[in-house]
């Protein structure tokens, strides 16, 4: 069934439609500082199974909830002291904690995926706090494209991917960050780094004051979610072209490939480099010919490089 997804605008009655229409168990996409999600009442069955739907997500995979005040956390997990300088540390911001599931919470499980965790966050971004606090919910949220595609970083690229399927879309303008929050898992006393994002690991291990592991084994996948081939464009995409290959689009970073299609950044600075990557990668998708590949210039990993170069090993790696 194709539904008309409204267009509404960060305004109070924007806010108020929004957050009736999650009351109503309906879908709604939303801005945060890192992507575009697709919030859903994290009370509600039908809407959180309208998500999986929605994006063709596979039921094993958890969803993030997003919360609206730092002590909601406690409402539906067990936040230990670690758990507490995180929160108090980092939200609202990119940073998604996955913490112990309390037993009786109200949490719908589809949320966990089956898992005894639940992962949580607070962003950083008026219109979702806005939205959070209208409608009253804890609201279940992915970035809001299709499973394994490019997150949305505007409303048109969400529009995109979901228009027809989704009762609304909220719009406020582009993402700042770009990428999707980084995810620390801090279940069993160890701290481990599910997902690199723009709070980075140095960072995390100077506000715990311990080590943040990073799982290694590329084959199996850290968090369910974290499946080698992800973020992935239609075209075929490699990386480390520090000139254009022959007959391929070239995505620059840095003053070395001015002459590249598009640029993540002239002057070769990762803040924008970030905010710009899912834009770019659609970009040159919808202007690539049949077959011809994308091609991406070298970005260091370093500070956010670590996580953007994350996202590009995704979007190049065999699918
Ligand atoms: O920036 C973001 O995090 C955006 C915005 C909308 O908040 N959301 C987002 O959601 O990127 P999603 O669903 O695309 O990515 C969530 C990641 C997935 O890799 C998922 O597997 C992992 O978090 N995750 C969620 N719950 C988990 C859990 N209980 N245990 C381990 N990993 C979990
Ligand atoms: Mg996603």
């Amino acid at each position: 069934m194709r539904l008309k997804t409204l267009a509404l605008n960060a305004s109070e009655d924007g806010f108020r439609m929004a957050a009736d229409l999650l009351n109503q168990g309906e879908l709604v996409a939303f801005p945060t500082e890192t992507v575009y999600g697709l919030g859903a009442s994290a009370l509600s069955e039908r809407a959180v199974a309208g998500i999986y739907a929605a994006k063709g997500r596979p039921s094993f995979n958890p969803l993030i909830v997003h919360v609206g005040d730092p002590k909601d956390a406690s409402l539906y997990a067990r936040v230990d002291r670690l758990a507490q300088v995180a929160i108090d540390t980092f939200w609202p911001g990119p940073l998604t904690l996955v913490l112990p599931r309390l037993e009786h919470c109200v949490l719908v499980p589809a949320v966990s995926a089956g898992l005894d965790s639940v992962a949580l966050r607070m962003p950083n971004h008026p219109a979702a706090l806005s939205l959070l606090r209208a409608s009253g919910l804890p609201l279940a949220a992915p970035s809001a494209n299709p499973s394994g595609g490019v997150s949305p970083t505007t409303a048109a690229h969400v529009r995109d991917g979901l228009g027809g399927k989704i009762s609304a879309i909220l719009d406020d303008g582009p993402c700042l960050v770009g990428l999707e929050s980084t995810v620390l898992s801090l279940t069993d006393m160890h701290a481990r780094l599910l997902r690199p994002g723009a709070i980075s690991r140095d960072a995390l291990q100077a506000a715990l004051g311990q080590t943040v592991e990073v799982p290694g084994d590329e084959d199996v996948p850290s968090a369910p979610g974290q499946l080698v081939s992800h973020y992935a464009p239609s075209a075929r995409v490699i990386l480390d072209a520090s000139v254009r290959p022959k007959g391929a689009l070239w995505l620059g970073f840095g003053p070395a490939s001015l002459e590249a299609d598009i640029s993540l950044s002239e002057a070769g600075d990762l803040s924008e480099a970030a905010a710009r990557l899912f834009g770019a990668l659609r970009e040159l998708d919808d202007m690539a010919e049949p077959d011809q590949i994308i091609a991406v210039a070298p970005v260091p990993e370093m500070g956010l490089g670590v996580a953007i170069n994350d996202r590009l090993r995704r979007a190049a790696a065999p699918r």
